[in-house]
């Protein structure tokens, strides 16, 4: 084992992480994630404090099959069977592993969000393509929209499984952007006639309007019929703009009824205090509480019960579904 390296065993974010093999350890993830918070506010870290936990190997839920078809300088090329029918090839970093020496390259430019999409396939993005591609019928004809999507596993798995008019990846980070942009032209020939898209766009105001004012949903379909967002309640300080983002796109076409697939593990409480805060700057938004969807609940039960290498219930990635409450019918008066 290299210098820094620890024993890994399935932690608390459905990740390999350091710690005693056989025991799970949200202990280890709560500082992993702590430590990760300060490199992403750019704190000074003593890294001796950390050294037991600094490497973490970045595991799936193997929800799909997965397969490494060509690796070259830095990125390997992962092909994954997103149904029977049709697979998808993701480019993405060459090393799925988490290193202080890497994470501090996950700090980021002054204008870009921060690089943690382009890492790897998160598991919340995962469960959340599986879930799209096992409701394909939702997204006929639709406009789709994924915000924070790293590397776009979800909403290629939309573009590919399912007959949607048009579905366009965003992220904040300039990088993953161009990363998206690569993934869609490897998987162009899967698309059939669904126009796929990727854009920049940063969750604060000044970045929603000017995205907005060019995008190609406006152009193309001139509201949004779903947002997606997996793993993207991380960090509380992106809370508020985050929540002002989904706000935002659920407001475009208020006809159109458009909701909001939010996937995501309850890491430190996340859950319900990324609720709170859009209860508190979002009007009107019901939310259908965090569950486990009906398409994910064998795997559910095998991951979080198999004792030795079990995920912790608050791993395990969750659906909450948000939407504009519909308008009470006012009473009519005879
Ligand atoms: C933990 S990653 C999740 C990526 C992907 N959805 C997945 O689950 O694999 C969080 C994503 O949010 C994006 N992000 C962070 N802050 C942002 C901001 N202010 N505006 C837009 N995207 C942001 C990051 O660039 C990153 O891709």
């Amino acid at each position: 084992m290299a210098s820094g390296e620890v024993v890994h065993q399935r932690g608390a974010e459905g990740v390999e992480c350091g710690g005693k093999e056989g025991s799970t350890s949200s202990a280890t993830s709560r500082r992993r994630w702590d430590l990760l918070r300060s490199v992403l506010l750019k704190k000074e870290v003593d890294l001796r404090e950390y050294a037991d936990i600094t490497t973490r190997t970045l595991a799936d839920l193997q929800l799909f099959s997965k397969e490494k078809i060509e690796s070259g300088d830095g990125y390997v090329k992962v092909r994954y069977g997103v149904s029977n029918a049709c697979s998808l090839t993701l480019k993405q970093s060459e090393e799925q592993k988490l290193k202080v020496k890497s994470l501090s390259e996950l700090r980021t430019r002054e204008s870009d969000a921060d690089r943690t999409g382009i890492v790897t396939v998160w598991p919340s993005e995962e469960a959340l393509g599986y879930v799209c591609s096992k409701r394909a019928g939702a997204f006929e004809g639709k406009v789709v929209v994924e915000v924070g999507s790293g590397l776009g596993l979800a909403g290629l798995a939309i573009a590919a499984t399912t007959k949607a008019k048009l579905v366009v990846l965003t992220d904040g980070n300039s990088d993953a952007v161009s990363r998206l942009r690569e993934n869609i032209a490897l998987n162009a020939a899967k698309f059939g006639d669904t126009v796929v898209r990727a854009e920049k766009l940063d969750w604060s105001d000044a970045g929603l309007r000017t995205w907005w004012d060019e995008t190609s949903v406006a152009e193309l379909g001139g509201g949004v019929d779903h947002v997606l967002c997996a793993d993207c309640i991380y960090h509380k300080e992106l809370f508020r703009p985050l929540s002002g983002c989904l706000d935002f796109l659920l407001t475009r076409d208020q006809q159109r009824g458009t909701e909001c697939w939010l996937m995501c593990p309850n890491r430190h409480g996340g859950h319900s205090l990324f609720l709170q805060v859009l209860g508190e700057t979002a009007e009107d938004v019901e939310d259908s509480g965090w569950t486990i969807p009906p398409e994910l609940g064998d795997h559910h039960h095998q991951k979080t019960t198999r004792e030795s290498r079990g995920l912790e219930e608050a791993s395990y990635p969750r659906l909450c579904v948000l939407a504009k409450k519909k308008e009470k019918k006012k009473k009519k008066h005879y």
